[in-house]
């Protein structure tokens, strides 16, 4: 999703509001997540955001969006944002996040969505990391006791 940066979504540093950056990417996650499962599809979290950056006002910011693993009803989906350099047209990284769609029916019920088959070296990398940051994403809601998060746990004990 490329999009301006207005007036009306700065801060008073006349950069880009941080809440207008998150919603900007709940959107492009959510197309990511819809096109993948071919169904409704909620946020259920935002696991990761860091706002590494600031977008000036003026620049052309474009929001990348990707299903880095889908597990039985949840997606994972990476987000990479970007900035034109108005001179030269390259695109620099200014932020990244990932956050968490879950597929639902008409009544707001979980369903099975298709799995993903990784390719590139940075796909497979991402989707590696996805069962830990899951887990610890349930933990940190309550949803899951820390001693069942394995995948979790072995990154500190290997
Ligand atoms: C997201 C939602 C559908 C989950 O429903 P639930 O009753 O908790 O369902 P479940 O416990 O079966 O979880 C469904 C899936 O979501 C995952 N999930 C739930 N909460 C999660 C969290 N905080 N982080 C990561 N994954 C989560 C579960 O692990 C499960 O994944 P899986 O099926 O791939 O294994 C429900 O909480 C909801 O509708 N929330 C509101 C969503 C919304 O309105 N978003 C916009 C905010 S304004």
């Amino acid at each position: 999703m490329t999009d301006l940066v207005l007036p009306s979504e700065t801060n008073p540093l006349n950069n880009l509001f941080g809440g207008e950056l998150l919603a900007r990417m709940d959107r492009a996650a959510s197309i990511a997540a819809r096109r993948h499962s071919r169904r409704i599809v909620v946020t259920a979290s935002v696991n990761h955001v860091a706002f590494n950056r600031a977008v000036p006002l003026g620049s052309v910011v474009t929001v990348e969006a990707k299903v880095s693993r889908a597990f039985k009803s949840s997606m994972e989906v990476y987000l990479d944002v970007w900035i034109d350099d108005r001179e030269s047209g390259q695109r620099t990284k200014a932020n990244e996040a990932i956050y968490t769609f879950v597929a639902v029916d008409e009544t707001g019920r979980p369903v099975a969505i298709p799995e993903i088959i990784p390719e590139t070296e940075e796909e497979k990398l991402r989707y590696d990391g996805a069962l830990r940051r899951k887990q610890l994403s349930l933990v940190l809601a309550g949803k899951m006791e820390p001693q069942d998060a394995t995948e979790l746990k072995a990154l500190f004990e290997s």
